[in-house]
């Protein structure tokens, strides 16, 4: 997959397109009290969890994604997927699914005993694609359902999710399963299970780089303390806390190229934080603005928002990118992303000319692995924060940190876009 445009945009972004063309009923967007108890607040902070799972890493020239174990039903039916932040819902293939057989796995209803079908069916698009190359549209056909979900020691009975009846050829390279979503809202499904195992709704994710080593884990309820030790942890608050389902998004405030920033990039952006995307995605003018810091020959490659440059050329090129946010005292932090990430590979269309990290799409500013393969992450549900051991010495000064810009505010810009995207979410939810 590439997750250039992964998966996440599949289940989030795609389907609006039927969803505004066609379907108008359903804008009914759901907004509900994300549950903050002073319990769990106490629990986090002295917990470290014990509940990790390893992920394994998809590699195809370059980092694509992590997945690891979860299962549905009783006795639970085990299956791999990708734990994608940018998304709520969950999918699996059925026994039968048409195009889901190089998948390992499908879902047998008739084997477990507490299944229930909930007589839904829908399809749903994705953009995706393998390796190096532009994504393209996929799709999927999918069963509403109910049936208890196990990850790790932690069950939820009556879980709804989708099974996978039908897909396109582009999902038959993944070496996973399917997809849980692990986006923002507290009602989902391994946060349910958190929930009503009585643990902190939170997760810690690691997601190592294959030249890194194979330590990726996911851990549920808490964090991984032995992980998160590169600096002092920063936390920030999440945009829009209080919509459900949501997205893990705060608000960068600058973006420095190499220590150089200019006025466009000096606008504050909602920034989604993506696992399910590769690499990174930002809306035309921002992507170009990046680039041009970059250098001028990085150009549009395709039509579908991916860019390269002659690959001859691409090694010599510098492009640590810094992204500004801030923490709840109000101080801000940076994100880096390194040089290294910048050259994706060749182009399998024009093996001269070499992806570069970033791709466009208008509505999207999101911060996919290339960033979170650095940092180890934690999601905070109960706080509708996200964290991140920040070491000082790494951040840059590049970004305007020092002239106030934590103090803009992020109280709005709800982009049409961006609404667009939760009714995508609310849409897909209210099938179940
Ligand atoms: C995690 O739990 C296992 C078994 O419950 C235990 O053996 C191990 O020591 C624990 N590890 C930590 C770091 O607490
Ligand atoms: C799951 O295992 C961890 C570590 O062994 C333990 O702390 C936790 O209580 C267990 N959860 C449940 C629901 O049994
Ligand atoms: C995932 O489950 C399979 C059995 O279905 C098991 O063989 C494998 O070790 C598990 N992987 C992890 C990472 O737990
Ligand atoms: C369902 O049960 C049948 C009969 O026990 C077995 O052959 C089959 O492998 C099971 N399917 C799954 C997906 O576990
Ligand atoms: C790597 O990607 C290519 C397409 O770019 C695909 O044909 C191949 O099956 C993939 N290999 C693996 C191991 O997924
Ligand atoms: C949470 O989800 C469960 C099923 O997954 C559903 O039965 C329940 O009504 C949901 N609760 C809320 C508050 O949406
Ligand atoms: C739902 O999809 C299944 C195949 O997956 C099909 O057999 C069934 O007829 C469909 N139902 C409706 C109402 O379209
Ligand atoms: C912080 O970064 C500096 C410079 O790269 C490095 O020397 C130091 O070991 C790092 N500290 C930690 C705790 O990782
Ligand atoms: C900016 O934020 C700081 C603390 O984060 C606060 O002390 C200061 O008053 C704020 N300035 C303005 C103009 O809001
Ligand atoms: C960049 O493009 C977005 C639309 O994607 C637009 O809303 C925004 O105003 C543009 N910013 C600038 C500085 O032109
Ligand atoms: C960062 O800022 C400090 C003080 O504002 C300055 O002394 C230092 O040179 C700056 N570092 C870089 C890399 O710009």
């Amino acid at each position: 997959m590439v997750k250039r445009l992964q998966f996440s945009f599949l289940l989030t972004l795609i389907h609006l397109i039927p969803l505004i063309n066609a379907e108008p009923a359903i804008l009914k967007l759901k907004s509900q009290p994300v549950p903050r108890t002073a319990r769990r607040t106490a629990q986090f902070t002295k917990r470290q969890a014990n509940a990790s799972e390893p992920l394994l890493e998809y590699f195809n020239v370059t980092d694509l994604q992590w997945y690891g174990n979860i299962s549905f039903g009783t006795p639970p039916q085990t299956f791999t997927v990708v734990f994608d932040t940018g998304s709520t819902t969950a999918e699996i293939p059925a026994i039968g699914c048409q195009g889901c057989q190089n998948q390992l796995d499908a879902f047998d209803s008739k084997n477990s005993s507490t299944f229930v079908d909930l007589g839904v069916n829908n399809t749903v698009n994705f953009a995706t694609g393998v390796g190096v190359n532009p994504s393209d549209f996929e799709s999927v056909n999918l069963r509403a359902v109910r049936d208890t979900m196990t990850i790790l020691n932690f069950s939820a009975p009556q879980t709804n999710f989708f099974l996978i009846t039908k897909q396109t050829a582009g999902f038959a390279a993944d070496p996973f399963d399917g997809i849980v979503g692990m986006g923002f809202n507290p009602n989902q499904s391994v946060f349910r299970a958190l929930e009503l195992n009585n643990k902190p709704v939170m997760f810690g994710l690691q997601l190592t780089a294959k030249s890194v080593g194979d330590d990726a884990e996911l851990t549920l309820g808490g964090y991984d303390a032995s992980k998160a030790t590169a600096g002092p942890l920063r936390f920030s608050k999440i945009l829009h806390a209080n919509v459900t389902p949501n997205f893990w998004s705060l608000e960068s405030s600058s973006i420095a190229v190499n220590g150089k920033s200019s006025s466009i990039l000096k606008t504050p952006l909602e920034m989604v934080f993506d696992s399910g995307t590769s690499n990174l995605v930002f809306q035309q003018n921002i992507t170009e603005a990046i680039y041009s810091l970059i250098s001028p020959k990085i150009v549009p490659h395709g039509t579908l928002g991916a860019y390269g440059i002659p690959c001859s050329e691409i090694d010599s090129l510098t492009a640590d990118l810094s992204f500004t946010f801030t923490d709840t005292s109000g101080k801000t932090f940076d994100l880096i992303v390194p040089t290294s990430e910048l050259n994706l590979g060749p182009f399998h269309d024009d093996p001269n000319t070499c992806q570069t990290l970033i791709n466009s799409l208008e509505g999207f500013n999101i911060l996919g692995a290339s960033l979170l393969k650095h940092y180890y992450s934690i999601w905070d549900v109960d706080n509708a924060q996200m964290g991140f051991p920040i070491n000082a010495s790494l951040s840059t000064n590049s970004t305007g940190t020092q002239t106030g810009s934590g103090n803009k505010s992020s109280a709005v810009r709800l982009s049409v876009q961006w609404f667009g995207l939760l009714i995508g979410f609310a849409w897909l939810t209210s099938l179940i």
